[in-house]
């Protein structure tokens, strides 16, 4: 399995906890830790002793999504970008439940994964946005297909085209989360529990029926996704976009 310094893994009572643990960077996913992601999820599922997996982050941040500077990088023609696609697709077709936990900010995939986990559990401090555009790029996650399915099409506009943040509350009235927890680890903790002590067999069933109309269509939107994302990732505006990060001014774009 990749293993990183920035992902915590932890089995404990049936339970697989993977947490993101880069602090300093809030959280941002790097190609290290999508690595050590997927090798997370390939370990729980080839093991028949866990039953359920909890991801989470710290009570401060939940994720900051992709590492820009990762993305800089592509951008410039280095770099690998088929590490978040592969970490998405093991999510989307992770046969056993997973339950997630999100305190503070959930940006970008840091959201769009949530929409693979089964049960999400939010802290009254979490921030849901998913800022694709603003940063000259487009959704990922299959979070095209899913979010407006999930909120509706108008509600996605908001999401998707405007960039606007969602607090815990408005997530939950939009039914993008389960709950909001003040203790949230302990939420999900409690969530996974349960489900560990489910009938295994007939859980994975379940959870299999419940995406067996959308499993293709999410699986393929991933990748037309992906390629769409490939090239506008090699684009002037997302040069822009990631160089005003960086040097921390607002993007402009008004001469595309
Ligand atoms: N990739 C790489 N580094 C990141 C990062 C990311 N996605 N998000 C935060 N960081 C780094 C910052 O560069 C900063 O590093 P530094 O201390 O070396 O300068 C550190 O994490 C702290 O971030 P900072 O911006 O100072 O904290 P903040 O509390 O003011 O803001 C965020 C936090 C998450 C709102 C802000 O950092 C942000 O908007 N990050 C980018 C989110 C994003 O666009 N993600 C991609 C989605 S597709």
């Amino acid at each position: 399995m990749t293993q990183s310094t920035h992902i915590q893994v932890t089995t404990t009572d049936r339970i697989t906890t993977i947490r993101f643990a880069r602090l300093d960077k809030k959280n941002a996913i790097t190609l290290e830790m999508y690595g050590a992601l997927g090798g997370a999820l390939e370990a729980a599922a080839a093991d028949p002793g866990v039953r359920a997996v909890v991801i989470a982050g710290a009570r401060e941040c939940f994720t900051s999504g992709n590492d820009l500077g990762d993305f800089m990088r592509a951008a410039q023609g280095g770099g690998d970008i088929q590490a978040p696609l592969v970490f998405l697709r093991a999510l989307a077709t992770f046969e056993k439940p997973i339950v997630a936990a999100v305190s503070g900010v959930a940006i970008g995939i840091g959201t769009t994964l949530l929409l693979h986990c089964d049960v999400v559990y939010a802290a009254p401090s979490a921030r849901f946005k998913v800022p694709f555009v603003d940063l000259g790029l487009v959704p990922e996650a299959a979070s095209s297909l899913l979010l407006p399915a999930l909120v509706g099409a108008r509600r996605a506009a908001q999401l998707l085209l405007l960039g606007e943040q969602l607090d815990a509350p408005t997530a939950l009235a939009w039914g993008l989360i389960n709950g909001v927890a003040e203790d949230v680890d302990a939420a999900a903790l409690a969530a996974a529990t349960r489900l560990a002590a489910c009938a295994p067999a007939a859980l994975r069933t379940t959870k299999a029926l419940t995406r067996r109309a959308t499993r293709d269509t999410v699986l393929e939107t991933m990748r037309v996704e992906g390629e769409a994302f490939a090239e506008r990732l090699r684009s002037p505006e997302a040069l822009e976009a990631l160089q005003a990060f960086m040097a921390r001014r607002p993007a402009d774009f008004s001469r595309f």
